[in-house]
């Protein structure tokens, strides 16, 4: 099974983000949208594995503060033809990050080396229209729980089914 670790939007964010893709629809861009209810921001990926179990049991183990993030703008990587929104300030989502990593490889996973960065998918095989796309709404979207994803075709489509849920560490009030 393909596994995942990611931040998921809650349905407002996914809402508005939802949204925010109607509008780049409407200036011309095309491409594989991603599905409203499959949109998430990527804290770990894990590829194939026999289990969930060692990943279940890392994300028990993960403490990290709660928090927010601001998706402000959007960002191309034209190598892969993906278009993102991201954050000016990823501190809340790169905390959870380094702390799952922690987590996992302790657990023997063998992560990616390269750097983590908080992006929200909206769009592969990204093709623009002429010209500057118009700025985003600013999106809040919580980081208030982190969730293992089994990545697979139900049907053919493309469907994240969460396996584990794990809330994340709220402020105490004084
Ligand atoms: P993304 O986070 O950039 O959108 C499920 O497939 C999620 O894991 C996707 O959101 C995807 O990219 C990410 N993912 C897929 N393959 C990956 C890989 N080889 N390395 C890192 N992340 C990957």
């Amino acid at each position: 099974m393909r596994l995942f670790i990611a931040l998921p939007l809650g349905k407002e964010a996914a809402e508005a983000v939802a949204e925010e893709q109607a509008a780049l629809r409407r200036v011309g861009v095309t491409g594989n949208f991603t599905r409203p209810e499959n949109l998430h921001l990527t804290l770990a990926f894990l590829g194939e594995q026999s289990t969930p179990d060692r990943a279940a049991e890392a994300l028990e183990a993960l403490h990290a503060p709660a928090g927010a993030l601001l998706l402000d703008h959007y960002e191309v990587f034209r190598r892969t033809e993906i278009l993102y929104l991201a954050p000016r300030e990823d501190g809340p989502a790169r905390n959870v990050a380094l702390a799952l990593e922690k987590e996992l490889r302790s657990r023997g996973f063998r992560l990616e080396a390269r750097p983590f960065k908080a992006h929200l998918t909206l769009c592969r095989r990204l093709r623009l229209p002429e010209g500057s796309l118009p700025p985003p709404r600013q999106i809040w979207v919580p980081v208030r729980e982190a969730v293992l994803y089994e990545s697979h075709r139900l049907g053919g489509v493309l469907t994240y089914t969460p396996v584990v849920r794990k809330a994340l560490d709220e402020k105490e009030d004084a």
